[in-house]
């Protein structure tokens, strides 16, 4: 009762949940319901333990949650009752057929059209939350218009720019806001209508609206660059150790340099998550598709620099280590793609954790919030690895540790202690660089950093 506008969430994932969650605190004057196929996600989030981990999260649920914000599974019910739908459903990399293994798996998007279009009594503003290849808004506007009886669909595009572990930061106080619509009257109304939403808490400024095909390119590009940075930095690490330039001192120094900025230069294992390859995979694909097979070709090189700097550490491992690392424990610090986070969507430390068991060696790792994702992701290889939450335990008797996650917590070991119920020669290799290598080399470990000179005992 009461409630001037009706909003509809379908996808309670890492996008729907946090940002419906935003908006509802934000919005006491809206009714915001969140709904989902998955009737176990849908239950977490009616409950204490949230079906992901976000710094914040719980408590902006707790506050909203019963009140104007609702966690179901009717999704019938909710699509008839709401004037705005967000469509938040996951559009993975396509499996089979035709561009599989590159273009988006638009599936589970064109079946929640088909149903927006089937349950809808009245007009509607759907807007495209999920990440879609660009122009996808046309093919859903074919759907929507279909059978819809005089029911009026504006479609706008208005793409997720938040990184995971700093979701709500990132859409309490985001860099901007981006709203892609047709330049009609009526699609011109209806991005007002969600700007509004958004003017709640975001200044006006920081708000940009385009035309639909700009801005559902753009959330795709936003990541390309953003990858591209990593693997660039990551090519020059690479180089840095060859040539004794050290890495960490080069982002430091380019990066003062205002064109270039500092931010997303840090070298490591490699960029995981569910975005950045599947986003560049589909801007590969659809420059293909176009007939630019050389614009294709350049953005693919971000992805195999990704693949080569994961094969890389893991060669330089079994380098270092003799030649050798079957039968070998191995401990790896953290399994999620990034720190503050459960995920392990593309991981590198995926990737990693199979090269290794590949070459024989046997696996510990321990991580703060990802061992239940770790478990299932390497489930084939069960037997080989033990998962063990307490770092100092998991590296007991264990010939190296890999750290592959920059928890801060990894930061304040106390290394004295790993050393001594290490094997020796105990070997440390630092794929985040966040450690004290100094510090580790005195205590007496062999200290490998990402990008700069190594710090050994041997002769
Ligand atoms: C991610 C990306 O962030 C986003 O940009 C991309 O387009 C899709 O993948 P995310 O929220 O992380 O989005 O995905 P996910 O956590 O998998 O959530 C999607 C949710 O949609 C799941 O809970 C799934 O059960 C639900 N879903 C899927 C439906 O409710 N209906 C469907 O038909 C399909
Ligand atoms: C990304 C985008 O940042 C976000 O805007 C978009 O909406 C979704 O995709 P996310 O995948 O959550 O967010 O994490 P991000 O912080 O971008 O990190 C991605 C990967 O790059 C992680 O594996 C991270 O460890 C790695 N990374 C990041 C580096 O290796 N070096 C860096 O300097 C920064």
């Amino acid at each position: 009762m009461g409630f001037n506008k009706k909003i509809l969430c379908i996808g309670a994932g890492y996008v729907g949940g946090p940002t419906m969650a935003v908006i509802a605190k934000k919005c006491p004057e809206y009714i915001i319901n969140v709904v989902d196929i998955n009737e176990k996600r849908i239950e977490q989030w009616n409950s204490e333990k949230l079906p992901i981990y976000e710094p914040g999260l719980l408590e902006i649920v707790k506050e909203a949650r019963g009140k104007n914000l609702f966690f179901s599974t009717d999704i019938k019910q909710k699509i008839k009752e709401s004037d705005i739908i967000f469509v938040s459903v996951n559009t993975p990399t396509k499996t089979f057929g035709e561009g599989a293994g590159m273009a988006s798996d638009l599936q589970y998007w064109e079946k929640t059209a088909h149903e927006i279009v089937e349950n809808s009594k009245s007009d509607k503003i759907i807007v495209e939350k999920s990440t879609l290849p660009v122009r996808t808004a046309e093919a859903m506007e074919r759907i929507l218009k279909s059978n819809s009886n005089g029911i009026k669909f504006e479609v706008i595009s208005n793409p997720e720019f938040l990184a995971e572990g700093s979701a709500i930061k990132d859409l309490l106080d985001p860099d901007r806001v981006l709203i892609g619509s047709h330049l009609t009257d009526d699609g011109l109304k209806a991005a007002s209508i969600i700007a509004g939403i958004y003017k709640h808490w975001v200044a006006n400024e920081k708000i940009i609206t385009t035309n639909l095909w700009s801005s559902e390119l753009s959330k795709l590009i936003a990541n390309a660059f953003l990858a591209q940075r990593i693997s660039s930095v990551n090519s020059i690490s690479a180089l840095s150790e060859k040539t004794d330039a050290d890495i960490s001192e080069i982002s430091r120094a380019i990066g003062t340099d205002s064109r270039i900025g500092s931010k997303f230069l840090n070298a490591s294992i490699g960029f995981g998550g569910s975005c950045f390859k599947k986003d560049i995979l589909n801007l590969v694909y659809i420059a293909k598709s176009y007939g630019l097979s050389e614009v294709a070709e350049y953005w693919k090189a971000v992805i195999s620099m990704n693949e080569y700097q994961k094969k890389r550490f893991v060669s330089n491992m079994i380098k270092e280590m003799f030649n050798t690392i079957a039968g070998k424990k191995i401990t790896l610090f953290g399994f999620a793609f990034k720190a503050e986070t459960g995920d392990t969507r593309e991981s590198p430390a995926i990737d990693i954790s199979n090269y290794l068991l590949e070459e024989r060696a046997f696996l510990s790792i321990t991580d703060p919030q990802a061992i239940e994702n770790a478990k299932d992701d390497l489930a084939k290889s069960e037997g080989k690895i033990i998962f063990e939450e307490d770092p100092y335990k998991a590296s007991e008797n264990s010939n190296a540790i890999a750290v592959l996650t920059e928890w801060n917590l990894y930061k304040d070991l106390d290394y004295n202690k790993i050393y001594k119920n290490m094997k020796k020669p105990a070997f440390i290799f630092d794929g985040r660089n966040i450690l004290d290598h100094e510090k580790l080399f005195k205590i007496g470990f062999n200290v490998y950093p990402l990008g700069k000179r190594k710090l050994t005992h041997f002769k």
